[in-house]
């Protein structure tokens, strides 16, 4: 079974992909909504909470983990490797790997868009520089996350579209062959994005950690299960029920809530 964990629902972006790519495997998704966000907290913080979330998943059996949140996967995913016995795949190797790819087909140049945590780790940028690419540019956009939350995504949302103005405005110009959508969160403002970088191809980095995942489980034939999915949510039930259904436009019945304090 594997276990996905996210601050709250942006790790869905992941479960999505994952329903996707591997529609038999058995899954367990925690999102922390009652410490949302992460991505503007310092890494003690961040690690102390990702040390959690993982306690809770592995009492729930899992026997891989999933870290579909950016903030985590590039603060404490060291300390997660070193902690739990289980294979453990983050959003950056896979995403830097693919943008990299078709930035080498283009002008070299990739954007990276992640929380202040995210951007401030410069993990990106290190993973971009393994697999060849330099020109590299980075803005932390803190607001997408509350705006994704509340389902303003499109670009008939105002608020969205001069936010996404602001923070995009250095990019225009630097006109990236790749976006890296470095937090979960940020796939569901993919029409926004779009809209002020039309040439620009925008890479999921929870599909591309699912691409990673579904490669380790294969080869080590642990990928089987009968497609069940259970949710935990440390607060927030209701709200997190209909906010799932609607993004994975499927009933989520099986949303449970837990004190993520006790773990
Ligand atoms: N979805 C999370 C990420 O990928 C972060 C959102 C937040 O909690 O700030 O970074």
């Amino acid at each position: 079974m594997i276990g996905i964990f996210d601050s709250g629902l942006g790790g869905l972006t992941a479960v999505e992909e994952l329903r996707k790519a591997m529609p038999e495997a058995d899954f367990v998704y925690f999102g922390d909504t009652a410490r949302i966000p992460y991505g503007t907290r310092t890494v003690e913080t961040i690690r102390a909470y990702a040390l959690q979330d993982c306690r809770f998943l592995m009492s729930q059996g899992v026997t891989s983990i999933l870290i579909a949140c950016g903030t985590v996967s590039t603060n404490a995913l060291d300390v997660i490797r070193s902690t739990f016995p289980v294979p453990v795949v983050g959003v950056v190797e896979g995403a830097a790997k693919k943008a990299a790819e078709i930035a080498s087909k283009g002008k070299g140049r990739v954007l990276v868009l992640g929380t202040p945590a995210t951007v401030k780790s410069g993990a990106f940028e290190k993973e971009l520089r393994k697999n060849g690419c330099d020109g590299v540019m980075s803005i932390a956009c803190p607001m997408f996350v509350p705006l994704a939350e509340n389902g303003y995504t499109t670009v008939k949302h105002i608020a969205a579209v001069e936010i996404a103005r602001e923070y995009l405005a250095p990019a225009v110009d630097f006109c990236p062959d790749a976006v890296i959508l470095g937090c979960t969160h940020y796939p569901l403002l993919s029409e926004v994005i779009s809209h002020f970088l039309p040439d620009s191809v925008l890479v999921s980095s929870g599909a591309e950690a699912v691409a990673e995942l579904k490669k380790s489980l294969t080869s080590r034939g642990a990928l089987c299960g009968g497609g069940k999915g259970k949710y935990y949510v440390s607060d927030g039930l209701e709200g997190f029920a209909e906010s799932a259904r609607r993004f994975l436009q499927t009933p989520v019945t099986d949303v449970t809530a837990i004190d993520i304090n006790s773990y």
